[in-house]
């Protein structure tokens, strides 16, 4: 990273909110086939194992893996799957929802200081302040809930030296995996999906917690294809380093992605990770040389009316196109954006890949019918659709 560029999703000591937050820090998956998924993420998404934990490092109970991106090792992503019947916390969460997000972390300048103050506000707590401890230092962690199994983690490693958290040491093994850089810089943004009547409730649990302020309102209407709709709020920090857009459904006449999302998923949780590149059209072409499924394109005249407008578009038209990318103009500047197909065996997580120019801080606004279309194209061949 360099000096004074923040890329979102890339903790910095240099932050302007109360809480003390410096930025996202992982995000952690469980999953059914830890091993497998983390194949993937390193092969499809181009990440790199960078630690492990599990019976060989004396954890016999459950296995995780840190990947992280070689343009940005402060991107983090781990997955962790079960070993023992008795490792509770996982089988009953993948008995439920299947492969997904159990939490998201933030470093914060102090993890008590920060969990006191956002109990103070009414966060509901999950883990008080605790100590992770080896040779290298410690870390401290602590957690607080979030919708259903989610939890928000507070973590801090000033004093720790070692690769990434006790426990974790060096892959034991190399997987000799070829794959072509994606060059993924950090995470834009994390979006929920929460059940009918919650998302008001989750908006303001958040924005008191943690200090956010509510920064975009989608209500009835704003949101909707031919057939169906959701309401969605965006919460944020003050200094804008996290952004969690909330979605619910709404009434349409057939069912929509956070109704299939909720059926499936049996609940509230994380709908999709936005991760930021910084060109867009490699990332994207990369991504799908290594095997990564995006959705379908928007039909030509999505192009056609883009190179209408005089936004002073950089990138060529062409090769957004050729790659499916979406382009949402946003004052005087526009967002590129692309969502992948749901990564697991449920409609549920996917990714999207997204790169702002010229200051745009939007999500796509444009780009909802677009997508949605295309999403109700999927649904529909699963038979979520029709109510
Ligand atoms: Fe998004």
């Amino acid at each position: 990273m360099e000096m004074g560029i923040c890329y979102g999703g890339v903790p910095t000591k240099i932050h302007n909110n109360t809480m003390g937050i410096r930025g996202y820090d992982f995000i952690e998956f469980y999953s059914g086939a830890g091993k497998m998924f983390a194949y993937w993420h390193a092969k499809a998404m181009g990440l790199d194992i960078v630690a492990y934990k599990g019976p060989e490092t004396g954890h016999r109970d459950r296995m995780s893996f840190l990947l992280a991106s070689e343009s940005n090792p402060n991107f983090k992503i781990v997955i962790t799957s079960a070993l023992q019947p008795e490792t509770y916390d996982i089988h009953s969460f993948l008995n439920r929802h299947g492969d997904g997000v159990k939490r998201w972390t933030v470093e914060v300048d102090n993890v008590e200081v920060t969990y006191a103050k956002a109990l103070k506000n009414g966060a509901i707590p999950v883990k008080d302040p605790y100590k992770l401890e080896d040779k290298d230092g410690y870390v401290d962690m602590a957690a607080i809930r979030l919708y259903d199994d989610c939890e928000i983690n507070f973590v801090n490693y000033d004093n720790y030296k070692g690769l990434f958290q006790p426990g974790f040491e060096k892959p034991h093994f190399d997987w000799n995996i070829e794959r072509n850089d994606t060059g993924l810089k950090g995470i834009d943004h994390i979006v929920g999906n929460v059940n009918i009547n919650e998302m008001d409730y989750w908006a303001s649990y958040i924005n008191k917690s943690l200090d956010f302020e509510t920064f975009v309102d989608f209500g009835p209407g704003d949101i909707s294809t031919q057939y169906s709709a959701l309401i969605s709020k965006v919460v944020r920090s003050k200094d804008d380093i996290i952004k969690n857009p909330i979605n619910e459904p709404y009434d349409g006449l057939k069912r929509s992605q956070i109704e299939e999302y909720i059926m499936q998923y049996h609940g509230s949780g994380i709908q999709h990770i936005a991760i930021l590149t910084t060109d867009i059209i490699t990332t994207v072409s990369n991504l799908r040389k290594n095997g990564v499924e995006f959705l379908d394109p928007p039909p030509n005249s999505y192009y056609e009316d883009i190179a209408s407008k005089d936004f002073g578009l950089t990138e060529d038209i062409k090769e957004l196109q050729k790659n499916n990318i979406l382009i949402d103009v946003e004052g005087k500047g526009y967002l590129l954006q692309i969502f992948t197909k749901p990564i697991g065996d449920r409609p549920t997580f996917f990714y999207e890949i997204i790169q702002r120019r010229k200051g745009a801080s939007g999500f796509g606004q444009g780009n909802f019918q677009a997508l949605f279309e295309a999403i109700e194209v999927d649904q529909a061949k699963r038979g979520n659709l029709d109510k």
